[in-house]
């Protein structure tokens, strides 16, 4: 490659520009730490200093974050520093610190944690691991994302087990009702989502998961959306598993993710997919017959192989700058503009018809919403006209639209919203 001078310079100079804003940016997120105590969700200069930490351009509103969370300085920082480090020193690094800063941030134990690189390798995990014949029936939504389905699908084309799914309901205990209304002696597994990525409703999986208990079912959780928007404790929970990411409310780097398998339930998910690190080396393949080794009593079962330390690094840096802030009041702020966002959907009145709960328990970050006199895919084409990114939701026929909040995102951004569907709506 010949060498050129111009664009030489001119990505050095772009370099050093970014590191410069990235330094004082990384210095601004310090300032952000509040050592435990409660900030207002509508303190809105506090909220100010945080939006400062994302590179995120101002050209765009983005309202998208079930979609992924774009990442705040320090992270991107960690991601940058880990790779120079690796690359330069021809240091391979570790990932060991991983599973253990997210069991702690999730409530579980160290060895429950599966590093992954998105919610649906660790769904598939689950998925093709658990032990079911054909007839035995699996409960869905018929919300799910493709992630969550296909996995059953196939096992539904390879091995005849039966789908059966409900369609959540506005309130927690209704939807109840309808997962144990389909509850029969040939019901192995619930499978449902934590919060469906149609229209953003937190289900009562609490709930969900000691009915499964309580009838002898497989609980295993699509958990894309509850890691950094909920304050998460998979053992109060109760689910067998939990498929979850941190490219999305945990604003970690993209093509990360993590599978919690409860401690007990380790020996039931079957390894299906082997390599470096799943078991203890005593393998040997001069013996005869070929010795196995034993599988790791932690979830290094489910992985092998070379792994993308540096984005696991920038992956403890987001839990970082998540605990600087407190998810507790991440989680504050976020449901209070979810709120917000529903509160102003509403005042359309029957112009627009809001899909996602009211219920307290049921809403947090995300809402759904149909335009009565427009169709979603037009209106989603406005908003990118407009700069503005949200989604179009296509999935099950649902033909709506989704926003989504993280801490980020101010009142303007919603009101933004907001104006462009007074001129369509
Ligand atoms: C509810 C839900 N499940 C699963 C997925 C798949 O996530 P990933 O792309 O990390 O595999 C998504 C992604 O948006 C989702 O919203």
């Amino acid at each position: 490659m010949s060498y050129n001078r111009r664009s030489f310079i001119k990505s050095a100079t772009a370099l050093a520009a970014l590191s410069l804003t990235e330094l004082q940016a990384i210095a601004a997120a310090k300032e952000l730490k509040t050592d435990g105590k409660i900030i207002d969700e509508h303190d809105e200069a506090y909220w100010h200093n945080v939006r400062q930490s994302f590179p995120l351009t101002k050209d765009w509103t983005y309202l998208n974050n079930g979609t992924f969370g774009p990442s705040p300085y320090p992270v991107i920082e960690a991601v940058h520093v880990a790779m120079m480090d690796a690359d330069r020193e021809g240091n391979y690094g570790s990932y060991d610190s991983t599973p253990g800063k997210i069991a702690k941030f999730v409530g579980a134990n160290d060895n429950e944690i599966t590093l992954t690189h998105n919610v649906t390798e660790g769904i598939n995990i689950a998925c093709w691991g658990v032990p079911l014949k054909k007839g035995d029936e699996v409960i869905l939504t018929t919300h799910e994302h493709i992630g969550n389905c296909s996995p059953w699908m196939s096992r539904q084309k390879l091995h005849g087990i039966v789908i059966r799914k409900y369609t959540p309901a506005p309130t927690a205990a209704e939807t109840l009702e309808r997962i144990a209304a389909l509850i029969n002696k040939r019901t192995r597994v619930i499978a449902t989502p934590h919060i469906p990525c149609t229209q953003g409703q937190v289900l009562p999986i609490k709930e969900i998961c000691q009915l499964a208990k309580d009838k002898g079912l497989f609980s295993l959780i699509d958990g894309a959306h509850g890691a950094g928007m909920l304050e998460l404790d998979l053992h109060d929970l109760g689910c067998d598993t939990y498929a979850s990411c941190s490219h999305k409310w945990m604003l970690g780097p993209k093509g990360t993710g993590f599978l919690y398998v409860k401690d007990s339930f380790r020996d039931t998910v079957q390894t299906y997919y082997g390599g470096a690190g799943i078991d203890d080396g005593k393998w040997d393949l001069m013996s005869d017959p070929v010795k196995t080794g034993n599988y790791a009593p932690s979830g290094h079962r489910y992985f092998g192989g070379t792994q993308a330390n540096a984005l696991y690094t920038g992956v403890n840096a987001s839990i970082d700058f998540i605990e600087n802030i407190g998810i507790k009041n991440i989680h504050n702020r976020i449901k209070s503009l979810g709120k917000y966002t529903q509160d102003r959907l509403l005042e359309f009145g029957d112009k627009i018809e809001l899909i996602t709960p009211t219920e307290e328990r049921s809403r947090c970050a995300v809402n759904g919403f149909r335009i009565k006199n427009m169709d979603y895919q037009k209106f989603f084409e406005k908003c990118v006209e407009s700069k503005i990114r949200i989604r179009s939701v296509a999935e099950c026929g649902l033909n709506s639209l989704r926003v989504s909040t993280h801490i980020y995102n101010n009142h303007a951004d919603v009101d933004k919203l907001m104006e462009l569907l007074k001129k369509y709506a």
